[in-house]
Parts: structure tokens; C-alpha cells; sequence
């Protein structure tokens, strides 16, 4: 971890230089008309079902953890950060869509794959009018419809905060809009948060997962979402050279052969903590952008997590303090951090020292190399709908 990857109380911290010298995927991504070959050749082995059932079996049995556990978890302040990228990609979206839509106008947002709920605070504070929430995982789906009856409970019934409808589909297979209480929608957002991935096992899973994003998005509106950078993942496999690599907090084990890499169906167990550990697939990221073309999404922005933290911090210090999603160190001492090991915070304490020479009250926030190695995996991307094919 480099020494700038900390906030500092004193100023805003620079733009990290681009990391050189990723390698792609091997197969290059030619034809998007020729489906049934990509899916021959692309697809896992187990195709079918296999991986959605798995994916659904894990996320359903994921226990709600209670706060004390969280905190003291190798990884509470990773979901933190997660949580705050998350955040500010989301008020971001909803600010230049209210800026270009008549003041009144209803909100209306997809919630895909969003799980138990975790960002439906972010909903409320961002005063949407409307959310459909869907999952594949149906436990999942009940404890998110339940957490928003907790969180409109005192709302007068005449004037909840926003409405919401919530039902179990796997939107790499089903056409979401047929389930809508009105299949004649139109939404302004569609947020897919660390879950696109999924949709990468084969074309057809990709195709469809566009085609229930983009098909009630209104002109203007934005698709937006969290992945794994699968070209940094590819990287940090040549350099371990072993298909089995990470560190004591998250593991990634190549399941396809990672010499011979398909643009769909590259697939990886991914490992977390206990907290996941679930059969994930590399999106190909310009092959991502090819096919959102099809379905007139446009491409306006991919950002690495490394990059999106300094270019957001300035706007999003008080809520990082806020969210706790930064450990403060400080070059006094530090009795509560979350790893013992002093080498997890070196960067910060050479940030700190690079600054101000040994002044023992300066402090920073920042993450443990260990949970930053996990955040630096993924990037956020968001894509617009645009009239008319894309050039
Ligand atoms: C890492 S969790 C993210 C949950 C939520 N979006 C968030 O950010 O807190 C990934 C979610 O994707 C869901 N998922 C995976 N494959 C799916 C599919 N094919 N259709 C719908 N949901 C899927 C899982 O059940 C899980 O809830």
C-alpha cells in the first residue's frame, strides 16, 4: 500500500499515478453477433444452473452479523469503505439526475442484486420516490423488505419516505420487467452494486442482465455499479504465478485455466473473511462496454477504487469520519487498531512522518494493507442511456 492511500486531517491527498503494465485477458473479444460459439467456448464447465444455485445457496445463508462482531472483524472498516464508495457513487448519480429532471418529478430506482438491503439508507437519505428491489437470493430478499418496513416505520402512511416492492429473480436469466408491479416503469437509476460479475458466466447471462437494465431506463438516466477489476486480478495472478493467491484476509482461486482466459465464463472463487466465498466470473471489461452499446448504454465513467478515493475525499471526508470506514493511526501510539502487525500501517506512519517530521499528534485515517490489497480490487463504473445507437 503506497503512503498516499490515507486521508489526512491536514489536506487533500494526490491523484495516485496510473499503475503500468496490467496484462489482458488472452482471447481477444471479436464478434458479440456470435453468441452460440462464445457460449460454447466461453462458458464454465458446469453451466446450467449450477452457479446461480450456488451463488443464491450462499448469499441466503450469510448470517447478519451483530455490530460487536463487526467491529471486531479483520474487515470492519473494508465493508466501511465499501459502504462509502458506494455512498458517494449513489449521491452522485441521484444529484445529476435531479439537476436535469423538473423539481417534483418522481425518482425512480433498481435496486439489482441488492441483497439485504445495505443500501437502502442511501435511498432514503437521497429522497427517491420509488425502489424495486431484486435478488436471487429470496432469504435475502425478505430480510431487505423487512429492513425497509423497519426504516419507513415511523413515516405517516400517507407520506412514506418512498415507496418500495421487492421479489426473488436471477437477472441473468429472467426479464425483471414481467415481474414489475407496472412493466411500464420508467426509472431514472439503475444501481447493480458488487454483484455485475455474475452475469459474465456466458453472453446470453450478460445479454439478458443489460437487457433488464436498460429496458425501463429512461433516456438520460444512469447505470450504475461496483466490480472487480478483472485486469488487476489478472495482474496479481502473473505476479504470484500461481492461480491461488491473496492474503490472510481474502483469497481468489482460479477455477478456469488462467493461461486460457475466455472473454465469458473466466471463472474464480473468490474468499472473504468467511465472510464470501462463491464462484465469481472476470469481466472483460471492454467486451462490458461493447455489449452495454447494444442496449444504448454508454459509457461515462470507470474508475479504479484507488483512483475513485482521492478524486471523491475532498466531498466525502465527514462522511468517511461518519461511515468509521477509515482506522485513524496516529504516530502516538495507537491502542485499539485492528491489526497488531505494525507492517499493516506502514504507509501511514511514512505518510505521517513524510509531512511533518515526528510530530506525535498527527493522525490520519486509513485502511490496514491487508483490507487495502481487498478495496483496491474493485472499480466503479457508470453508464448513460442514450437515443439512438452509439458510435
Ligand atoms: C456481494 S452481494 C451485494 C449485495 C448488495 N448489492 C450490496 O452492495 O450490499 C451480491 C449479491 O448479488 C446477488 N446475485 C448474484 N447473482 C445474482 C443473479 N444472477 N441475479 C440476482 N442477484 C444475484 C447475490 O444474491 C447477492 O445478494
Amino acid at each position: 500500500m503506497d503512503t498516499q492511500n490515507v486521508v489526512s486531517d491536514e489536506e487533500l491527498i494526490d491523484e495516485y499515478s496510473e499503475q503500468s503494465g496490467s496484462q489482458g485477458i488472452k482471447r481477444k473479444y471479436d464478434d458479440l453477433e456470435n453468441n452460440e460459439e462464445e457460449e460454447e467456448g466461453g462458458s464454465s464447465q458446469n453451466s446450467n444452473y449450477d452457479n446461480s444455485s450456488v451463488v443464491a445457496k450462499h448469499y441466503n445463508q450469510l448470517q447478519e452479523k451483530g455490530l460487536a462482531e463487526r467491529f471486531n472483524s479483520k474487515i470492519f472498516y473494508l465493508r466501511n469503505f465499501n459502504n462509502w464508495v458506494k455512498s458517494m457513487l449513489i449521491s452522485d448519480y441521484l444529484e445529476k439526475i435531479k439537476d436535469s429532471i423538473r423539481f417534483g418529478s418522481p425518482l425512480r430506482v433498481l435496486d439489482m442484486c441488492c441483497g439485504k438491503g445495505g443500501d437502502l439508507l442511501k435511498w432514503q437519505k437521497g429522497n427517491i420516490t420509488y425502489l424495486i428491489c431484486t435478488d436471487i437470493a429470496s432469504i435475502s430478499i425478505e430480510q431487505c423488505r423487512a429492513r425497509y418496513e423497519k426504516i419507513t416505520n415511523n413515516d405517516p402512511p400517507d407520506r412514506k419516505s418512498f415507496h418500495a416492492e421487492f421479489f426473488t429473480a436471477d437477472s441473468t436469466r429472467d426479464r425483471l420487467r414481467e415481474r414489475y408491479s407496472d412493466p411500464s416503469i420508467e426509472l431514472n437509476l439503475v444501481s447493480c452494486q458488487f454483484a455485475f460479475h455474475y452475469c459474465f458466466e456466458s453472453p446470453k447471462q450478460a445479454e439478458m442482465m443489460l437487457k433488464n437494465v436498460s429496458e425501463c431506463l429512461r433516456v438520460g438516466g444512469y447505470f450504475i455499479g461496483t466490480i472487480p477489476d478483472a485486469k488487476d486480478i489478472i495482474k496479481r495472478q502473473r505476479a504470484a504465478q500461481t492461480d491461488s493467491f491473496g492474503n490472510d484476509i481474502f483469497q481468489i482461486k482460479f477455477i478456469s485455466d488462467s493461461n486460457d482466459l475466455p472473454i465469458f465464463g473466466s471463472k474464480y472463487n473468490f474468499g472473504l473473511d468467511g465472510v464470501v466465498d462463491c464462484p465469481e466470473f472476470l469481466v472483460h471489461f471492454p467486451s462490458f462496454v461493447k455489449l452495454a452499446k447494444k442496449f444504448s448504454l454508454k459509457l461515462i465513467e470507470a474508475v479504479r477504487f484507488e483512483d475513485y478515493f482521492p478524486k471523491k475525499i475532498g466531498r466525502g471526508r465527514s462522511l468517511i469520519e461518519k461511515m468509521q470506514a477509515v482506522e485513524r493511526y496516529g504516530l502516538n501510539g495507537n491502542r485499539n487498531l485492528t491489526r497488531s502487525n505494525e507492517e499493516e500501517y506502514k504507509h501511514a506512519k511514512d505518510f505521517l512522518l513524510q509531512k511533518g517530521g515526528y510530530d506525535n499528534r498527527k493522525k490520519c485515517g486509513t485502511l490496514s494493507a491487508s483490507e487495502w490489497e481487498v478495496a483496491s480490487l474493485y472499480m466503479i463504473f457508470a453508464f448513460q442511456k442514450v437515443k439512438g445507437p452509439i458510435e
